[in-house]
């Protein structure tokens, strides 16, 4: 058994340079491109798609974004948060992992756009969660560089834990809907979470309903080893770029290690990525086009299921799509780490 992610964008399709590249070259902004897209994966029974995300227009090359604009290499690149309704209401299978990172997004904003997005997509979204690595995308936030690397995952941990204490803050009880006594909600199970941690502070409770399954499920690529802690401790789905077979073993072997620290297991499961993922440590002399020409690197998916299940409630779970297998057969997260 193993599952199926597709790693994308939302950015322009690269058929629009050719003469085939017919109206989805030009109307991509519009998403109709990415439900079709999305609908295909469903048919190929893939669990997921992640839609990559980041928040500036890179000038790595020659101290200009000309090349990046250009080619449409890192730019322009739209919002998936905004896409992924859209894909749900497309497809009744198929797992929608945006890209939010942990080092822009305020943490409440961040709990409640998920926990909306969760009923939006019935229960299927995802969230791949980034620390960010573009000083660029923090001289957008009011920054002139991003916090020290492994700073910015000790944060995100926090980041995290608040995350959960707000979807947390609505009891399972909490909607009561009861029409004789009129009371939609009752107050007393929706609770403030009052977190002053060494970060943040955030009163609560959050203003939405709380997240289907009790939270989305999480999808993480950390490559240091404090990146690799955060996956391990908090990941669903990990995705990484290892160059080679012994590569992904190494890393498989070590997140694995990691993860039964934390009461994880990690499960099999790969397949190639798409595209070549581009490492932010691409040398300012080099043309990005021909470091892509000379850097295919094969990636590697691993499916890990968290078996100290969040607040005894089931994480969130795609269900792998129908497929030939009939209803009876689909399978969640929650239940594929055990075979
Ligand atoms: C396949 C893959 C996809 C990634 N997608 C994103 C992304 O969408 N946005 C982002 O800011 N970083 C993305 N990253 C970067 C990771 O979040 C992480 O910063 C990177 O793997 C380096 O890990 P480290 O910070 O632990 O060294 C991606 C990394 C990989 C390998």
């Amino acid at each position: 058994m193993f599952h199926l992610g597709w790693f994308t964008n939302f950015m322009p399709p690269k058929s629009w340079r050719t003469h085939w590249g017919g109206h989805d070259a030009e109307e991509w902004a519009t998403g109709k491109f990415y439900v079709d897209f999305a609908k295909s994966l469903e048919r190929a029974c893939f669990d997921y798609i992640m839609l990559e995300d980041s928040l500036m227009v890179p000038d790595i090359f020659g101290g200009t974004a000309e090349v990046e604009l250009k080619h449409s290499l890192y730019a322009p690149k739209h919002d998936p948060v905004h896409l992924a309704p859209l894909l749900a209401s497309a497809t009744e299978h198929l797992g929608i992992i945006a890209t939010m990172s942990t080092s822009f997004y305020p943490p409440f904003m961040l709990a409640r756009t998920l926990a909306t997005l969760s009923h939006l997509t019935n229960g299927r979204v995802g969230w791949n969660i980034v620390t960010s690595s573009e000083h660029r995308s923090a001289q957008n936030f009011g920054m002139d560089e991003l916090w020290q690397h492994d700073s910015r995952y000790d944060r995100a941990d926090e980041f995290v834990e608040i995350a959960e204490l707000l979807w947390d803050s609505w009891g399972d009880d909490a909607v009561v809907m009861d029409r004789e006594t009129w009371a939609y909600a009752d107050y007393s199970k929706v609770r403030p979470i009052d977190f002053n941690g060494k970060y943040y502070k955030v009163r609560g409770p959050l203003n939405t309903l709380p997240p289907k399954h009790g939270r989305p499920v999480y999808c993480q690529a950390g490559g240091s080893p404090r990146g690799r802690e955060f996956a391990a401790r908090h990941a669903d789905t990990i995705i990484t770029a290892a160059a080679g077979i012994p590569a992904m073993k190494e890393y498989r072997n070590d997140i694995r290690a990691r993860a039964e620290r934390f009461g994880t297991f990690l499960s099999r499961g790969g397949i190639p990525l798409d595209q070549e993922y581009r490492p932010q440590r691409l040398h300012h002399e080099d043309h990005p086009l021909e470091w892509m020409k000379n850097h295919s690197i094969p990636g590697f998916v691993g499916c890990v299921k968290r078996t100290n299940a969040l607040h005894g409630k089931q994480i969130g779970a795609f269900h792998a799509p129908h497929g030939d297998r009939g209803p009876d057969q689909s399978r969640s997260f929650q239940d594929s780490g055990s075979r």
